[in-house]
């Protein structure tokens, strides 16, 4: 197929997330200029509400959520996101009035969401938070993770403080303020271990090592105490914000999310009948999120073993059951000379279509697929991942509907750093197709 019928079904809107002059965004070459801003004035924070309380890597933007909710969904509908990572769809579908199944592998999904979707009514007395953190700092209890080279990650000292706050929270009651202290503990944990904690992979660094060198000579205790205490802060503001915000907008009817973190997408059976999905799956390559991620898994608890088995399972690290046979991707497997990156495609597109597709059967009829992905780059060649998946689903009956282009200049990647075009990408594509 069907390039060429597929060039000229689709209409290209470019979204710039950079906010370009009303001038420089005028329409040329067929390609109309749209901004978030634009399309979505009512957000002007992407870390608004809950949205920051955990990072991420490679988090949606909530503006596109928004307008695909916006756009393809009505109050009340459920939407289902087979690659859910910290949850960006849940927190936008609830603030909106929809419902929405989250699914994803990294098990983070399942301690993110309780708080990040806060269901609680009253406000939370920021004096009581303290007199938990009180207690924390007391901490007779110790945790160490399941971790064989926990050690290398740490220096002596902080990993013994650390693992007696850590002690504390897993044996106090498992509620809001302390789902508070340990979402700060995540990120002090990465903070204050031999590991970048600007970067998502763990990776010791001559600059992080001799960070901690500095810290140990100061008053590091004080400094790790403050960190949690403020984070810990910010977070119970911002879920007073947020119930103060969903209490005005719900009414009478709260909506339901669902989550399952754990669970491989590819084959998992979805627990319901959708009217849309919303999501954006892995990228081609350079992000792992298990591995990523690990650090976090290991202090809430998870093993060494249920880490390992699950990173099995990620993709496109894993094995490859069937082709995907497209033009496009016939065409840049073509090209590519490197055999390991062939098996490295292979197994992208299997399982990133085998979850897409296992999700979008439970679409209802006239269902919209909303499908937020990069152009990257792989041995040079640029793999245009909405005209393949576009390729893909429309030799099955799907309805090509149309086609927005975000063009990148910096966007946030993971925590403080900035990257210009990440994965070698400069734009990324809002591709929407349409279920007969
Ligand atoms: C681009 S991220 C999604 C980020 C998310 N939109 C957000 O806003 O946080 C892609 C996700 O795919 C997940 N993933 C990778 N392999 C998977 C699999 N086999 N089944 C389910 N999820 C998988 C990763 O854990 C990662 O969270």
């Amino acid at each position: 197929m069907q390039n060429r019928n597929l060039e000229e079904q689709f209409t290209l809107f470019s979204i710039d997330t950079e906010f370009e002059t009303p001038a420089e965004k005028t329409a040329s070459d067929g390609v109309e200029w749209v901004s978030f801003r634009d399309l979505v004035p009512e957000i002007d924070d992407t870390g608004y509400l809950t949205h920051a309380i955990y990072a991420y890597p490679a988090k949606f933007i909530p503006q596109i959520v928004r307008y695909a909710i916006n756009t393809y969904t009505k109050e009340r509908d459920w939407i289902i996101d087979p690659f859910a990572g910290s949850g960006t769809v849940g927190v936008e579908a609830y603030l909106c009035k929809r419902n929405a199944v989250l699914l994803d592998l990294n098990l983070l999904l399942n301690h993110i969401m309780p708080l990040k979707v806060y269901r609680g009514k009253g406000r939370l007395h920021e004096a009581d938070l303290h007199k938990l953190l009180e207690g924390m700092r007391a901490s007779k209890h110790r945790f160490i993770p399941d971790w064989s080279n926990v050690d290398y990650w740490y220096a002596p000292e902080m990993l013994e403080v650390l693992s007696y706050y850590w002690g504390f929270i897993h044996q106090a009651d498992d509620d809001v303020f302390s789902s508070i202290i340990k979402a700060a503990l995540l990120k002090a944990s990465k903070r204050f271990s031999n590991t970048e904690d600007r970067t998502p992979k763990l990776a010791r660094s001559k600059r992080k090592l001799s960070a901690i060198a500095e810290l140990l000579k100061e008053n590091w205790r004080a400094q790790l105490d403050e960190m949690v205490d403020t984070l810990s802060l910010k977070t119970l503001r911002s879920l007073n914000d947020f119930v103060v915000y969903t209490q005005a907008h719900h009414n009478d009817r709260t909506p339901e999310i669902q989550w399952q973190g754990g669970v491989d997408s590819s084959y998992i059976t979805v627990p319901r009948e959708c009217d849309a999905l919303i999501t954006s799956p892995p990228y081609l390559q350079a992000q792992e999120y298990i591995r990523s991620t690990k650090m976090e898994l290991f202090w809430l608890g998870h093993t060494e073993e249920e880490i390992r088995e699950l990173s099995r399972l990620e993709i496109p690290y894993r094995k490859t059951d069937r082709i995907v046979q497209t033009q496009t991707l016939a065409n840049v497997r073509e090209m590519l000379t490197r055999d390991d990156l062939r098996k490295r495609l292979d197994s992208y597109f299997c399982h990133t279509v085998n979850a897409l597709e296992n999700a979008m059967k439970q679409l209802k009829p006239n269902a919209a697929a909303c499908i937020f992905v990069g152009n990257p780059r792989i041995d040079g060649i640029t793999v245009e991942l909405w005209r393949i998946l576009a390729e893909y689903f429309t030799e099955r009956g799907w309805t090509f509907e149309k086609v927005y282009e975000d063009r990148i200049k910096t966007r946030k990647l993971f925590g403080a750093r900035k990257n210009k075009n990440p994965d070698g990408m400069k734009s990324e594509f809002l591709l929407i197709l349409r279920q007969p």
